[in-house]
């Protein structure tokens, strides 16, 4: 098979073994180079919202948004896309049979995979609600705890929910007997799909946002996810600067205000394309990046207050990613989603399906002021049918001899991530630098800069809190990046996994 096909086993083997950020009730973007033609597409099984979803879904009589109900019921889950998008991939792009192509998430989800810690966190993390949902703490927990390291966790039902997709492609999963028990456990615990919903769910190809960045050509994500757009801004803000000949304070500041922007123009304009228009040529253009750029004072920073935005909406941020290449040149960078951890955490009964949480990533109460006084986003409000926004940003970076596939997982913190590991491709660094290099991130607002520990000397958190910003130190780490170059002159390939995660990269040559 080709790069494709292996793009189907792993989102597929991933949603056996990380039950805990992507899956067959979740979705996700393909992002797509075929190496004969040089053809690129982005392949959208984002979820898309219940038919009979309303503005108001999550709103009570008060028009108060009730804590929780967006993220830890049936009706925080919206119609999934990934099995969908498997279809797709291969029928369109791959050159294997969905059975061969599924047969090794069938095998692992027959003959279980065994827990590690990164599985524990979460699941401590998200017991309380798992406990509620008999078939989740049936499945997901052992004894209505969380298992210990080395369990083997089997999932037979998912087995047979993936041999379904197997043998009879989309009907296997959006009709007959799977689709019968996803209605029945969604109405049965007070969600609100129906077989109109699982029937006229569709993939999207979209053409990839590109820009460019000092001879650097970037392919990335396009709406419904606001990754392209935002990474496409913020290096167009930076590009007329030689970063690496600035000192590190002054570095930081420009990158910390490019990421302010673009993530106020994100909450301002970014929604699903086929329901609000957005202005994306605009947004992407050099020209525009021109204006944000005068309005940066290269010695102070400058508060979001002045810059009349919206907050972005809080995100998800457990998500998966990989980027896959193969001896033909074909590419893919995808990343995946069922948003918190375990989503929604409720386990259909009979099918081993996880159901997503995504319905939270839209705006749950646009036009009312926030706790900031300000007014949410009407870009991203719910309406039936439509795709919540998103940040997932998987990426490709060419420069004349280089290739670069990447992203990762990390909800709103993605694109800064990406943006980070972008201009480490451009410094001209290996993959392992871009994967692990210290992070730091900025959204508008809360207007602070977040960063990891160790990202900043005492004497940087110093000149940076001199030039007005205010810092959050967070207390973890964060971020799983997968990162693969392709290095044309020489013909090497090199691939790096996060030292944050739990992953291993691969070079796997068949003669
Ligand atoms: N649920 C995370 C994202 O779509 O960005």
């Amino acid at each position: 098979g080709n790069a494709f096909d292996a793009a189907v086993a792993v989102s597929a083997t991933l949603a056996v073994v990380e039950p805990t950020s992507s899956g067959l009730g979740g979705g996700g973007f393909w992002l797509l180079h075929r190496a004969n033609d040089g053809f690129e597409t982005m392949i959208d099984g984002r979820e898309r919202a219940p038919l009979a979803a309303k503005r108001d879904l999550y709103l009570d009589q008060n028009g108060d948004v009730i804590p929780r109900l967006s993220m830890d019921s049936p009706l925080a889950a919206a119609i999934p896309g990934e099995p969908a998008a498997l279809v797709h991939l291969a029928e369109k792009y791959g050159r294997l049979p969905l059975k061969k192509s599924l047969a090794p998430a069938i095998r692992a989800a027959r003959e279980g995979f065994e827990v590690d810690e990164h599985y524990r966190n979460l699941a401590r993390f998200r017991l309380e609600v798992m406990r509620r949902n008999p078939e989740t703490a049936r499945i997901f927990l052992v004894d209505n705890d969380v298992p210990p390291v080395g369990y083997l966790l089997k999932q037979p039902e998912l087995a047979a929910t993936l041999e379904s997709l197997a043998n009879r492609g989309r009907a296997g999963f959006y009709r007959g007997e799977v689709a019968t028990k996803l209605l029945a456990g969604v109405r049965n615990a007070g969600g609100i799909w129906s077989q109109r919903d699982l029937d006229s769910y569709r993939v999207v190809e979209r053409e990839p946002i590109r820009g460019e960045y000092r001879g650097i050509r970037i392919t990335s994500a396009a709406p419904p996810s606001s990754g392209g757009v935002a990474l496409v801004t913020m290096l167009n803000i930076l590009a007329p600067y030689d970063l690496q000949q600035l000192n590190e304070l002054d570095r930081t500041h420009l990158i910390v205000e490019a990421m302010r922007r673009a993530y106020r123009d994100r909450a301002e304009y970014l929604g699903d394309p086929d329901f609000v228009k957005i202005p994306v040529a605009g947004l992407i253009l050099p020209y525009y990046a021109q204006r944000l750029r005068s309005s940066i004072d290269p010695e102070r920073a400058t508060p979001s207050s002045a810059l009349n935005g919206k907050a972005m909406e809080p995100e998800g941020n457990d998500t998966t990613h990989f980027s896959i290449l193969d001896q033909e040149g074909n590419r893919v960078a995808a990343t995946l989603s069922i948003n918190y951890p375990f989503g929604s955490t409720f386990t259909v009964l009979g099918t081993g399906v996880l159901l997503n949480d995504e319905m939270d990533d839209f705006s749950a109460k646009p036009g009312v002021p926030n706790a900031y006084g300000l007014v949410g986003a009407e870009a991203n409000a719910i309406a039936p049918g439509k795709r919540p926004l998103s940040s997932m940003t998987p990426t490709f970076l060419e420069s004349n001899d280089r290739v670069a596939i990447l992203g990762t997982p990390g909800g709103s913190r993605i694109i800064t991530m990406v943006l980070l590991g972008a201009l480490e491709f451009a410094s001209g660094h290996d993959p392992q630098q871009w994967v692990s290099r210290p992070r730091f991130h900025h959204q508008y607002l809360p207007d602070q800069i977040q960063f990891e520990p160790d990202a900043f000397s005492t004497s940087m958190k110093q000149w940076l809190t001199a030039r007005g910003y205010t810092l959050k130190p967070l207390q973890n780490t964060y971020g799983n990046m997968q990162a693969v170059l392709w290095d044309r002159n020489s013909n090497e390939v090199s691939a790096a996994s996060d030292p944050r995660g739990g992953g291993t990269a691969t070079i796997k040559i068949d003669r």
